[in-house]
């Protein structure tokens, strides 16, 4: 890729594990988007968080077990992905159908990881045909209130102001569990650089679509396909008690806790996190979707 607009933070944390594939597509709108792909097999949508990007999945990228073909796209207006509005969560809900339809695959395990997990709950809602399997991970089912939609504004003014640093120093407490950020500087400093390479125009874009969310609680009774719920056991962003009630919302969903881990929980505890995954994935039952 040589179009990227991030800085050199985000380059640094750029190299892609070996055997990725980075390519891109054009959306049904024409937008340029980016993703990578490794592996092969059942294949797996990885849907990264906020301000994130594809990168967030390299982790996961560099040790997908056999049977596993992971796809990791950056979401429109993040990484190499072009910001053309609307930068809506049902956007990018449809932006995964095109990335589907680019690489021949009728159904994939949705494997969405906080905002990530509010756009696979979109996507069910919207193109459940597509969605073999899912994971939520660190994620909710509840729209904002009025305090959280505050924050949202607050946030959007920082990052026109003061830009994506500012925001990345303000999630890192958040997102980031305490055993990471008291034992591993050397992850926090990896991480913090992620998401100062978030551009502003994804930011805002992420922050208003996510404060205008809609409440998708009375999506969950409708999920019909095996899913498992994860999320870090020092998650304080969307605690295991929220976790609790996401899995109890879904009829046959499995609850596991990533010990060990806040919120970042795939990040934090790589092992662990690609280990529940691929356990998941490989055992769910033959389909003429397997790659
Ligand atoms: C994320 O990690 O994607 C965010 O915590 C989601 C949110 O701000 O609601």
């Amino acid at each position: 890729m040589s179009e990227g607009r991030e800085g050199d933070a985000g380059r640094a944390a750029a190299a892609a594990p070996a055997g990725v594939r980075t390519a891109t597509l054009r959306a049904d709108d024409g937008a340029r988007l980016a993703y990578d792909d490794a592996g092969a097999g059942r294949a797996v949508v990885l849907v990264h968080g906020f301000p994130q990007s594809r990168r967030y999945w390299h982790p996961q990228l560099a040790a997908l077990p056999a049977g596993v073909r992971a796809l990791a796209p950056d979401l429109r207006g993040f990484g190499d992905s072009e910001p053309r509005a609307p930068l809506s969560l049902d956007r990018h809900a449809d932006d995964l159908v095109a990335l589907l339809d680019h690489v021949g695959v009728a159904r994939a395990v949705v494997c969405g990881l906080s905002m990530g997990g509010y756009v696979a709950l979109a996507l069910w809602r919207r193109h459940p045909a597509r969605v073999r399997a899912l994971v939520l991970a660190d994620t909710r089912a509840g729209a904002d209130d009025a305090a959280g939609r505050a924050r949202r504004d607050a946030l959007v003014a920082l990052a026109r102001r003061e830009g994506s640093a500012a925001v990345a120093d303000t999630q890192l407490a958040g997102s980031l569990g305490r055993t990471t950020r008291e034992r591993e500087p050397a992850r926090v400093a990896a991480f913090r650089a992620l998401l100062s390479a978030a551009p502003v125009e994804g930011i805002v874009g992420a922050l208003l679509a996510m404060r205008d969310r809609p409440d998708a609680t009375a999506t969950l009774p409708t999920i019909a396909v095996p899913t498992l719920v994860l999320v870090g056991a020092e998650d304080v962003l969307t605690p295991v008690d929220e976790a609790r009630r996401l899995a109890a919302g879904i009829v046959g969903a499995r609850l596991a806790v990533i010990d060990g881990a806040g919120h970042a929980s795939s990040w934090e505890r790589p092992a662990a996190f690609t280990a529940e995954l691929a356990a998941f994935v490989l055992a769910l039952p033959p389909s003429p979707d397997d790659g």
